[in-house]
């Protein structure tokens, strides 16, 4: 089955609302369920680093953040689930994009000019209080995607201008440097509800009408019961159009009960009443979250070991699919400029080789045999030899960056280092590319 790789990052930069819950976390979370989904989800803490200069908020931010999704269901087994500042090659790799990446392009992203913008507009230097990580945020952005060629970047309707860049930029590295990079695609979800905030306009930190996704229970109802409503009295039917409590409601029900709960709008149920409603709504769904939630942030601990063995994982794929980009770019050693020569190519004797065979159980299988005749790597009983031609393919063209995605098909070998067999798929992959 050919997986679908998402990913997405989460700025580091506060605390989770249920604006986020209902238009980011839920959503994910059951998408990372999904058979044929490959879910990578990070904690976006260099993003972060450009808007703010409190060390302990962003400290504070990352753990927040980290225990809500966990909280929320996300299971690490399940996903690669890591800090991006755990991963070195992301920096790096921001390098190679910017020398690809045409200034004039950065100049029109929408969040940099507004900054812009508004200096003009009252006059003074365009660049005053404008650092220099808001004017590469789309690289660095654009190498979060690209490092692990993600088909998929679920985002919110403000970050398509950042996806647009991501594609071309990756197709300027592909243009100057051959095939290396997926163009990756925004997925936007209309099903998912924009939720109003206490003052009914978009629940966001920036307006200050939030509720925090892990307020306590009494928290929680208070703020509830600060939903702005109009001022129509018990007994008088009420309109659910524009009503954020209702939207509220909406986002945690199911269509017949939000039919439901329209028809005792109509019925002129009172406010206070309805707003009770809606608590017990929201508190039934929250409260086993809001424990487990309690249970991480009193270990951060256990968070950590979860992120550092995300990082692992995500590693795995950024330190050799960055050594090859090194090399295609032309940072080398200097030993193999010497013995290879423009016109001769590397015919590598100490290549690993894939084998195919089939065995008495009549399935196809193959291994990767290194050059003293040591399985490297194995494959599950496979029912056809084009299905292991295709995996073998996959390895040889992607490298190590597959092996995650084919975990299923792969067998452990007990005796055999992790970092063996990347080093040997990743030598496959740049023999192809000299
Ligand atoms: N810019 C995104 C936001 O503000 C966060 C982010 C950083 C991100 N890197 C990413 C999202 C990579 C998707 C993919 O929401």
């Amino acid at each position: 089955m050919a997986l679908t790789r998402f990913l997405t990052g989460i700025t580091t930069s506060g605390t989770p609302h249920l604006g986020n819950y209902v238009g980011s976390i839920r959503p994910s979370v059951a998408a990372s369920l999904r058979p044929e989904v490959e879910s990578f989800y990070f904690l976006a803490d260099y993003h972060a680093l450009i808007k703010i200069d409190q060390p302990e908020r962003i400290n504070r931010s990352t753990l927040e953040i980290a225990a809500s999704w966990l909280a929320c269901g996300l299971n690490p087994n399940n996903v690669v689930f890591y800090r991006q500042s755990d991963i070195p090659e992301i920096p790096e790799l921001t390098w190679l994009l910017t020398c690809v990446t045409a200034k004039g392009v950065l100049n029109r992203a929408h969040a940099y000019k507004a900054s812009v913008d508004k200096n003009l507009a009252t006059g003074i230097d365009p660049d005053t209080n404008i650092n220099a990580g808001l004017f590469m945020y789309p690289v660095l952005m654009a190498a979060d995607i690209l490092m692990f060629n993600a088909h998929k970047v679920p985002v919110g309707r403000d970050q398509i201008q950042h996806l647009e860049m991501a594609r071309d930029i990756a197709y300027a590295f592909n243009h100057r440097y051959g095939e290396h990079f997926v163009p990756p695609r925004e997925v936007i979800d209309e099903q998912v509800a924009t939720l109003p905030g206490l003052d009914g306009r978009k629940m966001s930190k920036s307006y200050d009408n939030t509720i925090p996704l892990f307020s306590s229970r009494d928290q929680l109802r208070k703020l509830i019961f600060g939903i702005v409503t109009d001022s129509k009295a018990p007994g008088q039917a009420k309109s659910t159009a524009n009503c954020a409590l209702f939207q509220i409601y909406q986002a945690f029900s199911s269509p017949a009960e939000s039919d439901a709960f329209a028809r005792e709008f109509e019925q002129g149920i009172a406010w206070s009443q309805a707003k009770e409603t809606v608590f017990q709504k929201l508190d039934q769904e929250l409260t086993p979250l809001r424990e487990r939630y309690q249970a991480l942030m009193s270990d951060p601990g256990q968070i950590e070991a979860l992120l550092v063995q995300g990082a692992q994982k995500a590693r795995a794929i950024a330190t050799p699919f960055t050594a090859k980009l090194r090399h295609v770019v032309g940072l080398r050693s200097l030993s193999t400029a010497i013995t290879a020569t423009p016109t001769a190519p590397n015919t590598s004797a100490a290549l690993a080789q894939f084998k195919q065979y089939r065995e008495t159980d009549g399935q196809f299988y193959f291994k990767l045999v290194d050059p003293s005749g040591k399985t490297l790597l194995q494959s599950q009983g496979l029912t056809t030899g084009r299905e292991a031609g295709q995996l073998i393919q996959r390895l040889r063209t992607e490298g190590a960056a597959a092996l995650h995605a084919l975990a299923e098909q792969l067998q452990r070998i007990d005796d055999v280092q992790d970092d063996a067999v990347i080093a040997a798929l990743t030598a496959l992959v740049q023999s192809k590319a000299d």
